[in-house]
């Protein structure tokens, strides 16, 4: 239920994708170790996953590691993975009492066997048996890169080619999309990156087409509900025109 009178309920975001960063320098600031960073930032996740399914959000996802972030220190890469099997295990019974269901995309066979298998069971776990819709899909990315995506895709379909499955003049935008791992998913409308960059970072560029942009100054462990529900309004305060004019959206 949506209990904040500064956001209009019927323009809440389908899809809010997130680029956390910042933890790194949140951690400098506090002459602390770069891993306390990502601890504190944790609890940014926590947070804004529970402001996120308040607000009826359907998706959110999270940048959580990139195919990039395997060449940060050993030791580094070791303190992340085990940060994710520490909130995949304490989270997996609130995911189940609020109905969130976990999905992740990227290159999982690449994350170490424990991670994979912790993984694998909140996935399964938090799956609806049914029909029914969960609350919030979180979506994770982890080992994720868009452009390996997107050359996945590009074999996946060059394969059904080959094999005589589809001609190349029936490839579409949806057939595209549909061989991407967000493949179900509605596009994010709303891309939040904290820590103040103005980048992509290699992060859905196939399917941030139409979001809007929201870059926060605040680093990612001081971004909770508050500063999520902020993004929002700016959000909302928007006008998304898909490339037409004002005045034709006015008149629609
Ligand atoms: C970028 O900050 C952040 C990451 C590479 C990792 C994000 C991980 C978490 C928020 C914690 C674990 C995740 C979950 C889902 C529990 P940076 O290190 O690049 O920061 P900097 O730019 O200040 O150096």
């Amino acid at each position: 239920m949506l209990d904040n009178p500064v956001l209009d309920p019927k323009r809440i975001p389908r899809h809010v994708a997130i680029i956390m960063d910042g933890n790194g320098r949140w951690a400098k600031e506090r002459n602390l170790p770069r891993i306390m960073g990502h601890k504190a930032g944790s609890e940014s996740v926590k947070d804004v996953v529970k402001t996120a399914r308040k607000l009826n959000l359907e998706v959110l996802t999270l940048y959580a590691f990139s195919t990039e972030n395997w060449k940060r220190p050993a030791f580094e890469v070791q303190g992340l993975m085990t940060l994710l099997k520490t909130y995949l295990k304490s989270e997996l019974q609130n995911l189940l009492g609020n109905s969130i269901s976990l999905r992740c995309i990227g290159e999982i066979e690449n994350l170490p066997s424990d991670v994979r298998k912790i993984l694998t069971e909140v996935i399964q776990g938090t799956t609806p048996k049914t029909d029914e819709k969960p609350s919030l899909i979180l979506n994770l990315a982890l080992s994720y890169g868009s452009r390996s995506e997107i050359v996945r895709a590009a074999r996946a379909m060059a394969e059904k080619c080959v094999s005589g499955q589809f001609e190349p003049q029936d490839f579409s935008e949806k057939f595209f999309a549909s061989h991407l791992y967000t493949s179900g998913l509605p596009d994010p409308d709303l891309l939040i990156r904290t820590g103040g960059e103005a980048r992509l970072s290699n992060f859905l560029l196939w399917q941030l087409s139409y979001a809007e942009l929201y870059i926060t100054e605040t680093m990612w462990p001081d971004f909770r509900g508050a500063r999520f529900i902020e993004a929002i309004r700016d959000y909302q305060s928007r006008e998304r025109r898909f490339g037409q004019t004002s005045e034709q959206l006015q008149a629609e």
